[in-house]
């Protein structure tokens, strides 16, 4: 392997320059060039793409979002799209790729991987941490941080006030982001798309509220029930309580790494070319128990599972 092509795929999360970086470092250190294709696979189907060097990457792995920047390409899903990718690849005589991304961004490469022969490995990265093969998800941590922060700043003006908050949090079909930060900032209830919640217990509780105190639901924007009508069934139980609905939205995406996300971003990074060097194909580079690990982009799927450690932890601490 003499030259390989990165990008990044799908929504940015914090981590993923950091991931660039060791990928960069650990192929000059083999004596493998690094071209850093724009805009996901946008990039890869109009060959807009950079010479990556790690010693301009070594400063920005503290930095957010992607340099690379990233897109969610609907062209790559025609065969047409696919085609022209192929054709860049062969034009700039790229032997392997390597993306960070999400579910959907491996699928894209399975589907790639039909008229492309090179090896092709993957990355997880997304905030929403919902990818099985990996404990953790590049940008989980920061995106979380990022929540906690927020909803504690909530609080105070919650407190301040004696109102009830509903504070819906990023994810669009999983709860992780909103069951860390639920539990971490002693919210009174947590809704998520992972668990029926207790929609009767919520709404007792809140009917017995007596507005002598904040009261904060943590709502995952994937739950079913949602932020607006978990607000009207409130105001049917208990008219008299001052309600507010906060979205968090995209600032969970943004900001600086975490410590533990420019780490994994290293680890990940690294293992990945280390996977191109064995040989390996079609696989996603995680991390389960600590360990490095590696699982075919057939095997992965969309997360939904919530542990039962987890999931006793919800229904405690919503009790
Ligand atoms: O997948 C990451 C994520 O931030 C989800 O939590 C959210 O539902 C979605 O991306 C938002 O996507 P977009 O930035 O395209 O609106």
């Amino acid at each position: 392997i003499k030259h390989i092509g990165v990008f990044t795929s799908g929504g940015d999360s914090p981590g993923m320059n950091a991931a660039l970086y060791a990928i960069t470092k650990t192929a000059e250190v083999n004596g493998i060039n690094v071209s850093g294709f724009r805009k996901g696979y946008e990039g890869l189907i109009d060959g807009d793409l950079v010479q990556l060097k790690s010693h301009e990457l070594q400063k920005l792995t503290q930095k957010g979002g992607t340099i690379l920047k990233t897109a969610r390409s609907k062209r790559f899903l025609e065969l047409e799209g696919r085609k022209k990718a192929l054709q860049t690849l062969n034009v700039n005589k790229i032997d392997a790729l390597i993306a960070i991304g999400g579910d959907g961004t491996f699928k894209g490469l399975l589907a790639f991987s039909e008229i492309c022969d090179i090896p092709f490995i993957g990355i997880p990265g997304t905030i929403d941490n919902d990818i099985s093969g990996t404990d953790y998800t590049l940008g989980f941590d920061s995106a979380v941080n990022t929540a906690i922060e927020s909803i504690d700043k909530i609080r105070d003006t919650a407190e301040s006030h004696n109102r009830v908050f509903i504070v819906e949090v990023m994810g669009r079909d999983s709860g992780y982001i909103g069951i860390h930060s639920g539990l971490m900032v002693g919210a009174d209830a947590i809704l998520i798309p992972e668990s029926d919640t207790d929609f009767i217990n919520l709404l007792d509780k809140v009917k017995h509220y007596d507005s002598d105190d904040a009261f904060l639901i943590v709502v995952s924007e994937g739950d079913e029930i949602g932020a607006e009508l978990v607000s009207s069934k409130i105001k049917e139980v208990n008219p008299n309580v001052d309600l507010r609905i906060t979205k968090l939205g995209h600032v969970q995406r943004g900001g600086n790494p975490s410590a533990l996300d420019r780490m994994l971003g290293i680890r990940l990074g690294v293992a990945a070319i280390d996977a191109l060097l064995q040989g390996k194909n079609n696989v996603m580079v995680g991390i389960l128990n600590n360990q490095l690990h590696l699982t075919p982009f057939e095997e992965v799927v969309k997360q939904h599972k919530i542990n039962d450690e987890l999931q006793d932890l919800l229904k405690l601490f919503s009790s």
